[in-house]
């Protein structure tokens, strides 16, 4: 394990993690899982084949296995698998999976930046609400990761919180599990993914209505161009 990691951080907030919720701002806008949703139900709008074609899926910094869960409840039904540097985040994704939500996730400890995995081994690869807990000089090390782990044409989806943002940067500065976050926006994403190899990149951004109050939806969709939603997502695709 890296020296500059602290999985112990996150192994101590495995257990009760709710994606920050206990800012009491963030609470007042939805619950944990209509903010991890929004992502995915952008991602099944980008990836519909995740319904219907049993696509590999590798969630990278997985935590309690949220997104991964939050997409099983929409119908996505391919091959999950989940890392994360922390054990205890790992232990909290296999308990929180629901009976009868397909294929429970296959979850890897990560050793730092590295997995387990072979080469070309995902379709698809997700890294939510991470990068902006890894130290910057360990951000090239993860953007080789995930590119060494996809396909050839296969994609990989970025998302974080949007520092262009000021209520986001509000809420951070007062959460205690982002005490050591250092925010990231979407063009550093991109600029450390072309650092590491040939993608074609598309960003949105999203978030820009409460994430509980689902007849707003549109607005969202409408102002996904706009750089100033609460989270963003870099979309990259690996040459084929
Ligand atoms: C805020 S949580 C997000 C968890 C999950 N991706 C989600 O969206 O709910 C951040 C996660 O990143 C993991 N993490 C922190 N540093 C990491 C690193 N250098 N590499 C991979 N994962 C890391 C933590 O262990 C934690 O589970």
């Amino acid at each position: 394990m890296s020296a500059e990691l602290d999985p112990p951080e996150f192994d101590r907030h495995a257990a009760t993690y709710d994606g920050g919720l206990d800012n009491p701002v963030k609470k007042a806008l939805g619950d944990a899982d209509s903010f991890i949703a929004v992502k995915a139900r952008w991602l099944l709008r980008h990836e519909p084949g995740l319904k219907r074609d049993g696509l590999s899926l590798l969630d990278y910094g997985c935590g309690a296995g949220d997104l991964m869960r939050v997409l099983a409840g929409l119908g996505a039904r391919g091959t999950f698998t989940g890392c994360d540097v922390s054990t205890g985040m790992l232990d909290e994704a296999a308990r929180r999976w629901p009976a009868g939500a397909g294929s429970a996730p296959v979850l890897s400890a990560q050793d730092g930046a590295h997995t387990p995995f072979a080469d070309g081994q995902f379709d698809v690869a997700t890294i939510s609400a991470v990068l902006h807990h890894v130290p910057v000089a360990e951000r090239p090390a993860v953007y080789a990761e995930l590119g060494r782990v996809l396909k050839p044409g296969g994609r990989l989806y970025v998302f974080e919180h949007n520092p262009r943002n000021p209520l986001v940067r509000h809420v951070i500065a007062r959460t205690p599990i982002d005490a050591n976050a250092i925010l990231l926006d979407a063009n550093e994403v991109q600029e450390g993914l072309l650092g590491s190899g040939r993608y074609e990149l598309e960003t949105d951004y999203l978030m820009f209505m409460p994430p509980g109050m689902a007849f707003l939806r549109f607005v969202d969709r409408a102002l996904a161009w706009l750089p100033l939603g609460a989270q963003y997502a870099v979309a990259a695709r690996k040459p084929a």
